[in-house]
């Protein structure tokens, strides 16, 4: 059986990559609600729902577990999807935790840079709550990188000034850690590097996922020894456009190279 890895948009990939890091012979299906994205502008009951029919299409493929690899549709509906469906459901969340340990030894703050969806949802302020205790933790919306990343615009060119701009509230050597909280983001590592300290590390929580995966599927006795091959979807439709496969292929690259 095959894993299922859902996003609004290309996101996804960059846990993605990470999972065939792990499970390099597993049989994989890469949903993108390409239709819908941005999520993380988006009112949250509409998002709910163009999530739910994503997962409904997986659940369809007969998949052995599912990777929401966005970290907006985490926010809003993994506890509800995981009461609909009886295979493993994983989320991604904000690695807070990873950065506020951190803070130990740096002394230094955490700035966390996500999609306002993500930010105002309960599951993160809570998150947030139960570990900051000396007000560290700050975030920023950063909706400009999803647009970026859908448009395949990844020149420093761009996507440098763009983030001078909107991180020009703060003052940057307050920072010790920058966590990435959306699967959109670690495309953009390098230009976010640029802006701050050579000292400053900046996470995501990809690793994570795809390591919890792993465990999950050992716990079931489901690793299997397939193929490795990755079948594309885009909103319930099977890409078989030579261009488009490339594209994702191409990307899916660009991460070897950027992470
Ligand atoms: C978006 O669709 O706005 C980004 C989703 C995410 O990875 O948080």
């Amino acid at each position: 059986m095959k894993i299922g890895f859902f996003d609004s948009g290309i996101g996804g990939l960059t846990v993605l990559h990470k999972a065939l890091k792990f499970l390099p012979n597993e049989d994989y299906i890469f949903y993108a609600d390409t239709i819908h994205v941005p999520y993380g502008e988006k009112p949250k009951e509409e998002v709910k729902q163009y999530i739910f029919d994503s997962i409904d299409f997986l659940a369809k493929q007969e998949v052995k577990a599912v990777v929401i690899a966005c970290n907006t549709a985490t926010s809003i509906a993994v506890d509800d999807l995981r009461k609909k469906y009886d295979f493993p459901i994983l989320g991604i969340e904000p690695a807070v935790k990873p950065a506020v340990q951190r803070s130990e030894e740096t002394r230094k703050k955490v700035l966390v840079l996500a999609t306002r969806l993500t930010l105002k949802e309960e599951k993160f302020q809570n998150l947030v709550k139960s570990l900051d205790n000396d007000d560290i933790v700050e975030s920023l919306p950063l909706p400009g990188l999803v647009e970026f990343a859908e448009e395949s615009e990844f020149s420093d060119e761009k996507v440098v000034p763009y983030l001078r701009e909107a991180l020009s509230q703060f003052d940057l050597t307050q920072f010790g850690t920058v966590v990435l909280g959306c699967t959109h983001f670690p495309y953009f590592k390098s230009c976010v590097k640029k802006l701050f300290a050579d000292d400053v590390e900046i996470i995501d929580g990809s690793i994570g996922t795809a390591k919890n995966l792993k465990r999950i599927l050992e716990a079931k006795n489901q690793i299997d020894n397939g193929t490795g091959t990755i079948t594309f979807f885009d909103s319930g439709q099977m890409i078989e456009d030579p261009e488009t496969l490339s594209n994702y292929k191409k990307l899916l690259g660009i991460l070897d190279d950027n992470l």
